[in-house]
């Protein structure tokens, strides 16, 4: 049959969500399975967005706000930068398609750390841009002097995640400065900052207020993790005004639907209730990656709201394991294990599956 579509992606990966709680559930034969496999905070929705999305669904036969006027005024009010710079997408993986489409011709070439967020590769060969992997540091986190260093002049995008998905681990300041400092300035840096109010090592920068004004850096942002909005789609990016006009470009159109525009607006007046929300979570991930490491797991600190198992080519038995006792996680074979951190008790029952995984 004669071929319609792009011979290049036969190779590509699809991108894996995490697996469905009700498909095991029913598979095990059990009320409930946990999932703790998507980077999710726990909670349900903020107060007060349930009501804001059932006032807006009122007027889902309109078109959005193509300009998303009101919600990026708020957002440049929160983070103390101007509207012009802020860009908002259906989640920030759509931005960072946006951002190589805006970036890069076939052959150019983007750099990122590997393992990093699997979105990346998918991205690059989206746009027919070479995928370049810094593969990272013994102690699981990003090694910058590697990826400046794989720099060449066909390079367009760099791509920093931090707190890095999947091994929560972060680079910080005194790194990124001399990182930053090293890269070429017709090459942009995107700093994906997706768990960013999960953060707790003072050492680790808030990119929108360390490194905003680079002229070649673009923070992105994202309200689907500690703002909660994960189902609804709603990222946001921060860069020049000459780059975000260049994004906006070739921007889906009214990508940013209504009901995640009024969603996020009533969310934003929930900081405090965020702040608890991440203090809650830190404090579990604190508490598993302990109970982890006295499993003989060697964990490493994670600032994110998961942590990693280093667990090599054992991954996908362990994660089988874990299914097998109804919890979801995340198995990247052949390098480790992404586990979400939930509730309290989705995470005693996690640790529970984990040491019966472990001994097996
Ligand atoms: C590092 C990183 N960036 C971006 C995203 C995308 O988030 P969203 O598209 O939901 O805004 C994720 C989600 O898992 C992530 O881990």
């Amino acid at each position: 049959m004669t071929r319609l579509t792009r011979a290049d992606l036969d190779a590509l990966p699809n991108y894996v969500p995490g697996r469905n709680v009700a498909d095991l559930a029913r598979e095990l034969g059990i009320d409930e399975a946990i999932k703790l496999a998507s980077n999710e905070v726990p909670f349900g929705p903020l107060p007060g967005v349930p009501e804001a999305i059932a006032e807006a669904v009122r007027s889902s036969h309109r078109y959005p706000d193509m300009g998303v006027a009101v919600l990026r005024d708020k957002l440049a009010e929160r983070y103390g930068i101007d509207a012009e710079r802020i860009v908002t997408g259906c989640g920030s993986v759509a931005l960072a398609e946006h951002l190589a489409k805006a970036t890069c011709l076939p052959g150019d070439e983007i750099v990122y750390a590997w393992r990093s967020f699997e979105a990346y590769p998918i991205i690059a060969a989206g746009v027919g841009a070479t995928s370049v992997r810094v593969p990272n540091t013994g102690d699981h986190g990003h090694d910058l002097a590697a990826m400046a260093e794989a720099i060449t002049d066909r390079t367009r995008l760099v791509i920093v995640c931090n707190p890095n998905n999947p091994t929560g681990t972060a680079v910080r300041k005194e790194e990124l400065d001399r990182f930053l400092a090293s890269v070429p300035s017709d090459v942009l840096v995107v700093l994906d900052e997706a768990y960013r109010e999960l953060v707790t090592d003072p050492d680790v920068p808030d990119a929108i207020a360390t490194y905003g004004d680079r002229h070649n850096v673009v923070v992105l942002r994202t309200m689907s993790k500690a703002w909660g909005l994960a189902g609804l789609r709603m990222g946001f990016l921060v860069a020049q005004p000459e780059v975000a006009a260049a994004i906006r470009k070739v921007l889906t159109p009214f990508s940013t639907s209504l009901v995640a525009q009024a969603a996020a607006l009533a969310a934003l007046t929930q900081e405090d209730e965020v702040k608890r929300r991440c203090a809650l979570v830190v404090s579990e991930r604190d508490r598993v990656t302990e109970a982890l490491r006295k499993l003989s797991v060697p964990v490493p600190e994670s600032q994110a709201n998961f942590v990693w198992m280093p667990l090599g080519d054992k991954a996908a038995a362990f994660g089988a394991a874990c299914e097998g006792r109804g919890v979801i996680v995340r198995a990247f074979q052949p390098d480790g294990v992404r586990v979400t951190i939930g509730t309290p008790e989705e995470n005693d029952a996690f640790l529970a599956a984990a040491e019966h995984a472990l001994d097996a």
